[in-house]
């Protein structure tokens, strides 16, 4: 098998990797770089265990194949770590969102999108919105409530940093 050279930004390091040309992003990700926190479920784009961020859109690493990745920006659970990210593993946390932990970086990555959207969404709206990501622990509701109560400390925080901390 051939082997391709992608140059790609992860987690804010400019990296250029040698690998099989079908190699997947999320292989990638594991195998190359041992960013393990990306997780690897059904492997055919189902589970969400493998998402990351790509380009600032929420992607399925195992559905992307690092070739295409040239120039790409890619963020995994590992760099995630700004105000959002902060608030969201509280949230989890408190919320009781999480046993195993497989599903949870995937779960925090989609979760993360939503929370810096700023939007209140309803019981069932977060439900739906989090529906690409499956777990197999929690029967979901702390995880909805963990991604509402994040997204609402965002919103407290973007009125009165003071006060929200
Ligand atoms: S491992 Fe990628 S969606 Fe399941
Ligand atoms: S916490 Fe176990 S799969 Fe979600």
């Amino acid at each position: 098998m051939s082997d391709v050279t992608v140059g790609l930004t992860v987690n804010g390091r400019r990296l250029r990797v040698t690998v099989p040309a079908r190699t997947t992003l999320a292989d990638l990700l594991r195998d190359h770089l041992h960013l393990t926190g990306t997780h690897l479920g059904c492997e055919q784009g189902v589970c969400g265990a493998c998402t990351v961020r790509l380009d600032e859109l929420t992607a399925r690493g195992c559905l992307v194949l690092a070739a295409a990745c040239e120039g790409a920006e890619v963020v995994t659970i590992e760099g995630l770590d700004d105000p959002d990210a902060q608030r969201l593993r509280g949230a989890f946390s408190r919320e009781g969102a999480l046993q195993c932990g497989f599903c949870t970086p995937g779960m925090v990555l989609a979760a993360h999108d939503l929370v810096r959207r700023r939007e209140v969404l309803t019981r069932e709206e977060t439900a739906v919105a989090m529906s690409g990501n499956i777990c197999r622990c929690t029967g979901y509701n702390g995880i909805v409530r963990a991604v509402q109560s994040a997204t609402v400390e965002g919103i407290e925080h973007d009125i009165d940093p003071e006060v929200a901390g």
